[in-house]
């Protein structure tokens, strides 16, 4: 073997030990051999024996050419001439035909029956409807049903992250829709793709078409969820995550949710920041978050069910994740804060593409500003 050839192969070897072994990280949050709820459990009561099946095949199949090549295999001083030429055995072919054609026949019942099951609009009356809106590159989340929401037409709205209850089915149609910058012309418009490992399966989000999911979890948790379909610089920045409370909970988040956003102190920095969200923000002076960013009862309830340009801030700081949940409060409030501090002055710095415009603030207005986006408690 030439030394090159052995060079390439000994780090494609390494490389997938590496890649093998990482799957046995212990705090793997998107594993969807571990389901944690019945949606997920249908997939993986699926999978495993359809896996098991695989691996018997896999076994006969590959054992089975390996066994030959070494038993007929060319040998030092074996006869040089033709072996005996055979034109094929009518029994055996017949078996490899039938044979395979029966384990597809036998796998084929509980899948399409699977199928089926995961695409049924559940029936529970307690079903939680909620839109989801993709967007380059964050995740839009509106609760639709009028008891969760503030009307028919008034939905309560999340970004990145998707709050339910425990033991509930929650009926997802999913929408893609375009950037900030693309608006709504449809020819901006691309595929994304909806994912919570440990609860469900991936339903693609497709531009001029409403898909369904349904989720649903066993117990209270924080599960971690990501756009499985590449849709663009940011692709891997967006990510989500559902937290799963207990009804009591989740009744006493809703409740919390459909207030105003708090007013800040008169002459606080909090003060300071929300009046540079309204406008005359950045070295241009032109600069605003308003135009773009609801907040409730800053710049009223206004909105209708449907997509939205940028994420609704109201509560923006009882939620534990920002910018496509790039940014999660894992290392703490200090480092939470500054992460804000870098998006705000740098936008598309922080996370390419982004379509936040920058508009050059100073270090004193992002600061305010982030005092201000974290009293929205
Ligand atoms: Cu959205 Cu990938």
């Amino acid at each position: 073997m030439r030394k090159e050839v052995r060079w390439v192969l000994t780090a494609l070897a390494a490389i997938s030990i590496v890649v093998a072994l990482a799957s046995c990280s212990p705090n793997n949050q998107q594993d969807s051999l571990n389901p944690r709820g019945p949606e997920a459990q249908k997939i993986d009561t699926l999978f495993q024996p359809v896996f098991w099946i695989a691996v018997g095949v896999f076994i006969v199949v590959e054992g089975g050419i390996l066994y030959l090549s070494l038993r007929y295999r060319h040998r030092k001083g074996s006869d040089p001439s033709m072996p005996p030429q055979v034109h094929g055995n009518t029994k055996i072919e017949i078996g490899w035909t039938i044979l395979p054609a029966l384990v597809l026949a036998v796998i084929a019942v509980p899948t399409v029956t699977t199928i089926f099951e995961l695409a049924r609009k559940p029936t529970d009356p307690n079903t939680i409807n909620v839109s989801v809106f993709g967007h380059q590159w964050w995740w839009q989340f509106d609760y639709t049903d009028p008891d969760i929401g503030f009307s028919d037409t008034v939905p309560l709205k999340t970004a990145n992250q998707l709050v339910i209850p425990e033991d509930t089915p929650v009926y997802l149609t999913l929408q893609s829709e375009g950037g900030l910058i693309t608006g709504n012309d449809p020819d901006y418009k691309v595929i994304h793709s909806f994912w919570v490992p440990e609860l469900a399966g991936k339903q693609d989000v497709i531009p001029s078409r409403e898909n369904h999911l349904t989720i649903q979890a066993d117990d209270p948790g924080t599960y971690r969820g990501q756009c499985l379909e590449f849709c663009g610089l940011s692709h891997a920045n967006m990510r989500f995550e559902v937290l799963v409370k207990t009804q009591a909970e989740f009744d006493a988040w809703v409740e919390q949710q459909r207030t105003d956003a708090p007013a800040p102190e008169a002459g606080s920095s909090e003060e300071t920041g929300q009046q540079l969200f309204d406008g005359g923000l950045g070295q241009e002076s032109g600069g605003q978050c308003i135009g773009c960013h609801t907040i409730n009862g800053v710049n009223g309830q206004a909105d209708m069910a449907g997509s939205n340009v940028a994420p609704d801030l109201t509560h923006f700081a009882s939620r534990t994740c920002f910018a496509g949940c790039m940014f999660t409060r894992d290392g703490g409030e200090q480092a939470y804060r500054d992460r804000l501090v870098a998006w705000l002055l740098d936008p598309a710095g922080v996370k390419p593409g982004a379509k936040m415009p920058d508009y050059r603030l100073t270090d004193a207005e992002a600061e305010a500003l982030a005092d201000y986006l974290l009293s929205l408690e």
